[in-house]
């Protein structure tokens, strides 16, 4: 596949089909997530894999997760652009869901330079930014196998680490579910950006 075509290709999926993923493409996915650009040329980054369904719906109750879409959670994005109040609709009542489902669950850790409480220069934050990019080889690696993943980033990461047995001094990133998409499953529209509305030449 054309590098285009896998960056189009990859999409948020919440719906996942039962399907398993074949270990060789988690494993070659992995891979390709450490193959990313990182600060300091580090790449302090872990994977934990997450088979046990105990552990995913302790998971899951780290914080409150909203199952239905109520008139309160409608009031709360009405203000919101349509394609972010479609997208946080469609996303807020399916995190539980997608966490105790998907075939897999991928838990992206990472050793932070600074503690996110005390950053205080985006310099600190490079630790989190390198990881990120570990995770867009990870889901554009993904996409390539039509794979398809959704990044759900806990709020309560201290409690997510106990669950983990992750040691102190590192942080968790991300939790990704991840499988081959329902055949029903929703991906919501994408926002276009005109590049001409955010190209700069020299100065804003
Ligand atoms: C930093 C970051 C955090 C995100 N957190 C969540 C999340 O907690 N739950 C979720 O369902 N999706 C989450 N997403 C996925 C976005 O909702 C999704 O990328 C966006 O709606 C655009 O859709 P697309 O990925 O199909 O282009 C996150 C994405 C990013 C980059």
């Amino acid at each position: 596949m054309e590098l285009i075509e896998v960056i189009n290709q990859r999409r948020t999926v919440r719906d996942f089909s039962k399907e398993k993923v074949p270990y060789e493409i988690i494993e070659k996915t992995l891979e390709v997530g450490l193959k990313a650009p990182s600060y300091n040329h580090l790449k302090q980054w872990d994977f934990i894999l997450v088979k046990e369904q105990n552990i995913r719906l302790a998971l899951t109750k780290t914080e409150e997760m909203i199952e239905s879409v109520t008139d309160e959670l409608k009031q709360i994005f009405e203000k919101h652009d349509t394609l972010a109040k479609d997208m946080y609709l469609e996303a807020i009542p399916k995190q539980k869901k997608m966490i105790l489902t998907a075939p897999e669950l991928l838990v992206i850790v990472y050793k932070p330079k600074t503690q996110v409480g005390e950053s205080k220069r985006v310099y600190d934050l490079n630790c989190l930014a390198s990881v990120w990019c570990c995770i867009e080889n990870i889901l554009l690696s993904f996409a390539e196998n039509q794979v398809y993943g959704v990044t759900f980033v806990p709020k309560n990461t201290s409690l997510v680490k106990r669950i983990l047995n992750i040691p102190e001094e590192l942080e968790v990133a991300a939790i990704i579910p991840f499988g081959y998409m329902q055949p029903n499953s929703k991906i919501i529209t994408q926002k276009k950006v005109k590049l001409e509305s955010r190209l700069h030449i020299n100065n804003w």
